[in-house]
């Protein structure tokens, strides 16, 4: 069983150099420095402002960094999932035009729309085409160009979102890789979180436009309370699953949504806050990228052997875990 688990050799990334500010979105909205840093944990976040690039844009970067990590070359690459609720186009999928312009000619590429938890349903299903033996060499990508569908009138969702990308490639290896996973959906709170307008049930209209419908809502309130219980519980059930204590965890790498929602993950853990990774202050909610970015931010202080919880909550709603063991 060990020689086919899918173990992470590259990882990259992606920000947009554009810093936006508490203080600039105070010139948009009703809104302050103070009540943002206080309430969410962030201070800034990147917004990709050339209107001719878009989410394909950063994950090809972070994708061609991933590669370069990792040392291998976009041909040898078998399957490309990039996870995001930001396609450049309905259709063709975003993993289409990364395949092109990264030359991965050798790949199969589709999207997978799970929100925030994207990437953690990403990546463990691209474990599972490593451990079939069918590919050899899978390229997960988590991009998001969130300032595409947030509405800069709206204080309760401007301030929470940034644009960025993240990227690993996940081969076959020993010793480590993906270790277990759990994932869960409930469709029953599909409208807590969502795009009103711009599907094939409500196509784009001068109506949908004028009011704002293609614009991301959240009920921020109902979500906070889902999120906070659901990374919780699910970071739990993936320990208790493979009898870890908050001891026996090296590292939490939670979805980045808000500062209380994973100091609350990371006490009901009982894990201590130097082992969180936590990077919500400069970049905000990157969506599908939040992951992938603090695997990045913290690549050089993770050793072999270290038991990685990853876990996240998003819109559907979704929400999952992943035991990880760094084997890099
Ligand atoms: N600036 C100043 N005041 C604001 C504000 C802003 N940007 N946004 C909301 N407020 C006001 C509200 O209008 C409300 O005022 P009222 O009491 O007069 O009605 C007050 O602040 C409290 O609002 P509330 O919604 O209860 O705040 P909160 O503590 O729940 O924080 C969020 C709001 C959005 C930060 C928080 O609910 C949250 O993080 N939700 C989850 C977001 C998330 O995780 N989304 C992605 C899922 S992965």
């Amino acid at each position: 069983m060990t020689s086919k688990r899918a173990i992470i050799t590259g990882v990259g990334h992606y920000l947009p150099e554009y810093v936006m500010s508490n203080k600039e979105l105070e010139s948009y909205v009703d809104t302050n420095d103070e009540w943002i840093r206080s309430r969410t944990g962030i201070s800034e976040r990147r917004i990709l402002k050339d209107p001719d690039k878009a989410t394909s844009y950063m994950a090809e970067r972070a994708a061609l960094e991933a590669l370069d990590d990792a040392g291998v070359s976009a041909d040898e690459i078998d399957a490309i999932i990039l996870a995001t609720v930001t396609p450049d186009y309905m259709f063709p999928a975003t993993a289409a035009l990364v395949q092109k312009r990264i030359g991965a000619v050798n790949a199969y590429g589709f999207d997978l729309s799970a929100a925030c938890s994207g990437f953690l349903y990403a990546l463990s299903n691209g474990g599972m085409m490593i451990e079939s033996g069918r590919a050899k060499k899978v390229l997960v990508i988590g991009a998001d160009k969130m300032s595409a569908i947030v509405d800069f009138t709206d204080r309760t969702t401007c301030i929470l979102f940034g644009d960025a990308a993240g990227a690993v490639v996940l081969e076959a290896g020993e010793g480590g890789g993906i270790i277990d996973f759990v994932h869960h959906t409930d469709g029953d709170e599909q409208c807590m979180l969502y795009q009103p307008a711009g599907g094939s049930l409500r196509p784009a209209t001068e109506e949908t436009v004028k009011n704002n419908e293609h614009y991301l809502r959240q009920d921020g309130r109902s979500v906070f309370k889902k999120a906070t219980e659901g990374m919780a519980d699910v970071s739990l059930e993936i320990m208790k699953r493979n009898n870890l204590t908050g001891d026996d965890v090296a590292w939490l790498v939670p979805h980045q949504a808000n500062l209380r929602i994973i100091d609350a993950t990371a006490r009901r853990m009982g894990i201590d806050k130097e082992k969180v990774m936590i990077n919500i202050g400069k970049y905000g909610n990157t969506t599908a990228a939040t992951i992938p970015l603090c695997l990045y931010d913290w690549k050089d202080q993770l050793s072999k052997g270290d038991n990685i919880v990853l876990s996240a909550f998003g819109g559907g709603l979704t929400w999952g875990a992943i035991y990880l063991k760094w084997s890099k």
